[in-house]
């Protein structure tokens, strides 16, 4: 399958873009830039200065692919700034939004001539994005954001339905990455193994 995976150079999305070149996938890597450890693992191809919050940008970046029709689009991108309420400042809040609310709608829109009838989207979300589970609070921004992007995939996925497309939104468990200082439940690459399920 040709498989497009957006936030690939660290983290899950650099895991889960080495599990799909594992498996035989040809798989279309996006980032900001691309780190070492990404060309390490050799996509099919590598598109830069792909920044989920710059539609000028990312259409030029696509430009590079052509004609090719993608059978998966993963938007892996996110952002977590771990200010609680008391902390809580506009431009954080507002950064995150942009990252990990907009951006996915965003990317979902430049990337729609480059998926075909049946293709498949999947977008990372988080379990602290879910009012009933929020027992706790922190990371306040951050889960309104995750939030907000859970209605932004609902009502996607009700206007992308008719064209044949469907769209996920998955949580990739509590891993270790630099977004949670390495603590967690499950490494990246047991993370990346379930989604690429
Ligand atoms: N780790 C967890 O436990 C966990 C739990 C639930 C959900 N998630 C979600 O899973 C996804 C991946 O998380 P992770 O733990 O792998 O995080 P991570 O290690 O911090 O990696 C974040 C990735 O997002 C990219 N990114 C950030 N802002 C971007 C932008 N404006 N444009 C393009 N790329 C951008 C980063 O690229 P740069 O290197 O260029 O900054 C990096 O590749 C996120 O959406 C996160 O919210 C993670």
């Amino acid at each position: 399958m040709k498989i497009g995976v957006v936030g690939s150079n660290r983290g899950i999305g650099l895991s889960l873009v080495g599990q799909l070149v594992r498996f035989r996938h040809q798989v279309y890597a996006f980032c900001r830039n691309a780190s070492e450890e990404l060309r390490s693992v050799r996509p099919k191809n590598i598109i830069e200065n792909f920044d989920v919050t710059n539609q000028a940008a990312m259409r030029v970046s696509l430009s590079s692919l052509g004609s090719v029709k993608l059978d998966w689009l993963t938007h892996v991108a996110g952002l977590l700034r771990p200010v609680t309420f008391s902390s809580f400042n506009k431009s954080s809040v507002f950064e995150q939004f942009k990252v990990n609310a907009v951006g996915p709608s965003l990317t979902v829109q430049v990337f729609l001539p480059y998926l075909a009838q049946s293709s498949k989207i999947g977008i990372l979300t988080s379990k602290l994005g879910s009012i009933k589970q929020n027992a706790s609070g922190g990371s306040d921004g951050y889960r309104m954001s995750k939030s907000a992007l859970n209605m932004a995939g609902k009502s996607m996925s009700g206007e992308l339905h008719p064209k044949g497309i469907a769209l996920f939104l998955l949580h990739p468990g509590f891993v270790m990455t630099d977004m949670t200082g390495f603590r967690g439940n499950i490494d990246q690459s047991d993370s990346a193994t379930h989604l690429s399920k």
